[in-house]
């Protein structure tokens, strides 16, 4: 679809991904809602977006785990603005953990933020767009680890997993309503989730591991230019970087290969998370 004024909510929008497909979407002629439950960096966003001529309707504070607040803001939206036209779920939050190291708040946190978060903005808004019967598109951003066993991430990959699951419901529920699905399915990234990671390993690793994930990670303006994409083509599921994709069709056509491949990454990573950084040494 067009993307040129169009309504179009972007949530996880104070940094990252988010920010950046924001951005991106401004500058391709889109009327911005945004929101982060990061104030001063969804304040610098709108920023970025007004300086270069772009339209910000609304911008809002808000945790898009609290189901009030996304009904409060659908509310406003609805009543000053009419039903929305595109929705990106991109707010997330990480972690990297063994399950005899996870907290219950730990569960929670991730499970919160990255599964209800957009189950929240799909429920608040997703029925008026069907009513409004205009079309549109939906996209939401998973992972690698929606699609891939990745070790380490066991609360994550549930969230991601499902999130692609709901995704590919939608996509068929919601096509006689000419509304598209995207599915986002990036590796990795260089934003904010970085240094915001939780990881339940050993302290030395944890930063030799985000010195080595960000030195091999993409700009999220790639992100956001593939994800403009999705919704112009209507693209259903979007890898970003090649090393994903090729483990997922090694996972698709030749599955004892996948096995092989995943237990050597969860033997590397156990081993780098549990000795300081050093996964080869012995
Ligand atoms: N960076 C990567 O390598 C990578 C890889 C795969 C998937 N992703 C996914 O991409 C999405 C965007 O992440 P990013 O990499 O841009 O990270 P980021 O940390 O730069 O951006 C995430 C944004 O979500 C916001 N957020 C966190 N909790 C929130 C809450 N409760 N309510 C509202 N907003 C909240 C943060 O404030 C932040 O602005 C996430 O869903 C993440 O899981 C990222």
């Amino acid at each position: 679809m067009e993307i040129r004024g169009r309504k179009t909510l972007v949530t996880g929008a104070a940094s990252g991904i988010g920010r950046a497909t924001a951005v991106a979407m401004a500058e391709r002629g889109a009327r911005l809602f945004i929101t982060d439950i990061n104030g001063p960096g969804l304040e610098e966003t709108r920023r970025r977006i007004e300086e270069t001529g772009g339209e910000v309707c609304l911008a809002r504070a808000l945790d898009i785990s609290d189901y009030e607040a996304v009904k409060g803001l659908a509310e406003e939206v609805h009543s000053r603005f009419g039903p929305l036209d595109i929705l990106a779920n991109v707010a997330g939050v990480a972690l990297f953990s063994q399950v005899e190291d996870t907290t219950h708040e730990q569960w929670e946190r991730v499970v919160n933020v990255n599964l209800w978060g957009p189950y929240h903005t799909i429920e608040c808004f997703v029925p008026e767009m069907v009513r409004a019967g205009r079309g549109g598109h939906i996209v939401n951003v998973s992972s690698a680890a929606g699609v891939i066993g990745l070790p380490w991430h066991m609360v994550y990959a549930g969230t991601k997993h499902a999130l692609v699951g709901t995704s590919e419901v939608l996509r068929f529920d919601l096509r006689k309503h000419g509304i598209g699905v995207s599915v986002i399915l990036p590796g990795a990234v260089n934003t904010g989730i970085i240094d915001t990671v939780e990881i339940n390993a050993d302290p030395r690793a944890c930063e030799r591991g985000r010195d080595l994930f960000r030195r091999h990670a993409d700009p999220p303006e790639k992100v956001a230019g593939l994800i403009i994409r999705s919704i112009e083509k209507n693209r259903f599921k979007v890898f970003t970087s090649p090393d994903v994709w090729m483990l997922y069709l090694l996972k698709r056509v030749f599955p004892p290969g996948y096995v092989l491949a995943m237990r050597f990454m969860t033997w590397c990573l156990d081993r780098f998370l549990t000795r300081g950084g050093h996964a080869t040494k012995a």
